[in-house]
């Protein structure tokens, strides 16, 4: 048997009846057997901050090892003034930061 695609998905909107989260929840009803979609809330995620590296709020820990699970990963998000809302931005640097300390530490044993 082949292992099942984890593909993780996450809206760039918090809005509660955000189109970009239906959007997520209709694609997951759509992806083939062999794949599976989970979607996280990045609701109560903090904006980025290197003095919470060493204790991270619980959230960031799940989203971290998420993301570290995960095959693939499907960003919903809207448009804002012909751009990506800063929202979504900031999650991306974030989360883009977040990722780089956590493969420096790995790589370099730190
Ligand atoms: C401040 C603001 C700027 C927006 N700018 C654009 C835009 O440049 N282009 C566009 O197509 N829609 C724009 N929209 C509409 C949003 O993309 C739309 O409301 C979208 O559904 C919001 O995503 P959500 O439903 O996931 O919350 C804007 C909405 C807001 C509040």
């Amino acid at each position: 048997m082949t292992e099942q695609i984890v593909i993780l998905g996450f809206a760039g909107s918090l809005r509660r009846d955000s189109y970009n989260k239906a959007l997520l929840h209709a694609a997951s009803e759509l992806v083939p057997k062999d794949a599976k979609l989970e979607i996280f809330g990045l609701e109560g995620i903090p904006p980025f901050n290197q003095d919470l590296e060493d204790h991270m709020p619980e959230k960031v820990k799940n989203f971290k090892a998420k993301i570290k699970a995960a095959d693939a990963l499907l960003i919903a998000t809207p448009e804002h003034n012909y751009s990506v809302p800063e929202f979504s931005r900031m999650r991306l640097i974030g989360l883009l930061d977040l990722m780089m300390i956590t493969l420096l530490r790995e790589n370099l044993s730190l």
